[in-house]
C-alpha cells in the first residue's frame, strides 16, 4: 500500500505550505499539522501572516511569538506560534552577532529598528532564521524539540522571494557569522529529506497555472523542488457513468426532465471541467498529488476532515 500524504509529510522536519492567495494554504497547513499531531508527533504550526487564523481554525487561543499549545484538550502535542518580525529580528541578530548590548540598542531604538527593517530582506531572513532554530532545537536529552514544523507560508510571489533570501544574502555577507547562518538555512531548505515544499492549488485555470509557474520558478531560480501538491476543493463525482448517460439522455428527450436535471448537469459539467484541469496540472508538474474534497464543514470540523483525507492512502 502506498503511504498517505500525511505520513509522507510527517516524515519530514519542515513542511512549507504555499500557493496562490485564497486557495486554502492556512487550512491545509493546519490539517497537515493536525494529522501529524494525531499520530503522536510533537508538531509546531507556524503562522506568518498579518491576519492570524490558527487559533480560530483549531478552536484554540490565538498563538503568540513563542510556541504554545493552543488547544490542549483536543491537540495536546500541537504547538503554534505567530512570528513577530521585530522579535524574530532581535533573535536573529543576537544568535548570529552575539553582541547583546548592541543588538538591544539597535532593535529597541525605534529609529534604528526601522533602519534595520528597511535593510533588504532582513525580515525574511529573520523569519527563516526562526524556522531554522525550531528545526535544530534539541532538548537536554538530545531529542528534537519539535518532530515536525509546518509553516503557513505567504502566497506565491512573496514565498519565492523569501526562499531566495539566504542565497542572495550569501553573496553580500561572505565570510561573516551572518553568512554561516545563511548557509545553514539554505542547506536546510535544499535538503529534501528535511524539508518539503507543499503547493496548494484549486482545480481551476488560474490556480493551476500559478502552481505550475511557482514550481517551475522554485526549481529554475532557486533549485528547490516542490514535490507535494494538494489539489483542494475537488467536487465529488456523485454520479457513475451509467447515471450520467441516463441523465443526459432524459434531458435530451424531454424538456421537463431537462429542467429537473439542471443542477445535476451543472454538477456533472463542473466535475468534468475540474478533471480536465487536474489532468493538465499532472501533465505539467512532476509531483506527488493529493485531492481534497470541497466540504461544508467549517472551523475545526473542516481541519479534522482534511486531516482524515490526508491520512487515507
Ligand atoms: N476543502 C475545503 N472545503 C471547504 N472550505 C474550504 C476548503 N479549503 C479551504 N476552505 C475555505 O476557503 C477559505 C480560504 O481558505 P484559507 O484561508 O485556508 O486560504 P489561504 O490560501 O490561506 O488564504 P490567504 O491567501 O488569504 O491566506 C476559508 O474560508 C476556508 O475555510
Ligand atoms: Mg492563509
Amino acid at each position: 500500500m502506498t503511504e498517505s500524504m500525511a505520513a509522507v509529510l510527517a516524515g519530514k522536519r519542515l513542511v512549507l505550505v504555499t500557493g496562490k492567495g485564497g486557495v486554502g494554504k492556512s487550512t491545509c497547513a493546519a490539517a497537515i499539522a493536525v494529522a501529524a499531531a494525531r499520530g503522536g508527533k510533537r508538531v509546531l504550526l507556524v503562522e506568518l501572516g498579518a491576519r492570524p487564523v490558527a487559533g480560530e481554525l483549531l478552536d484554540g487561543v490565538p498563538p503568540d511569538h513563542e510556541p504554545t499549545i493552543i488547544a490542549a484538550a483536543r491537540f495536546p502535542s500541537l504547538w503554534a506560534c505567530r512570528l513577530d518580525e521585530r522579535r524574530a529580528l532581535q533573535e536573529y541578530l543576537l544568535e548570529t552577532l552575539k553582541l547583546k548590548g548592541l543588538v538591544k540598542l539597535a532593535t529597541e531604538n525605534r529609529v534604528l529598528a526601522r533602519l534595520w527593517q528597511a535593510a533588504p530582506s532582513v525580515d525574511e531572513m529573520s523569519i527563516l532564521n526562526a524556522l531554522w532554530r525550531f528545526e535544530t532545537e534539541r532538548d537536554p536529552g538530545g531529542r528534537p524539540r519539535f518532530d515536525l514544523i509546518v509553516v503557513d507560508m505567504p502566497s506565491t510571489g512573496h514565498a519565492l522571494s523569501m526562499l531566495g533570501v539566504p542565497r542572495g544574502a550569501l553573496a553580500m555577507i561572505r565570510g561573516s557569522s551572518l553568512a554561516a547562518r545563511a548557509r545553514d538555512i539554505d542547506a536546510m531548505l535544499h535538503d529534501t529529506n528535511r524539508t518539503a515544499i507543499c503547493i496548494v492549488t484549486l482545480p481551476e485555470e488560474l490556480p493551476v497555472n500559478e502552481a505550475v509557474q511557482l514550481a517551475d520558478r522554485l526549481q529554475r531560480e532557486l533549485e528547490l523542488s516542490s514535490t507535494h501538491v494538494l489539489i483542494n476543493g475537488v467536487a465529488a463525482d456523485v454520479f457513475d457513468e451509467g447515471e450520467r448517460a441516463t441523465i443526459e439522455r432524459l434531458a435530451e428527450e424531454d424538456s421537463t426532465a431537462r429542467r429537473l436535471f439542471v443542477a445535476a448537469r451543472r454538477r456533472m459539467s463542473m466535475v468534468s471541467q475540474q478533471a480536465r484541469r487536474i489532468g493538465e496540472l499532472k501533465e505539467r508538474l512532476q509531483a506527488r498529488f493529493h485531492h481534497i474534497a470541497w466540504t461544508r464543514a467549517r472551523g475545526v470540523g473542516l481541519i479534522d476532515s482534511i486531516a482524515d483525507a490526508l491520512t487515507r492512502a
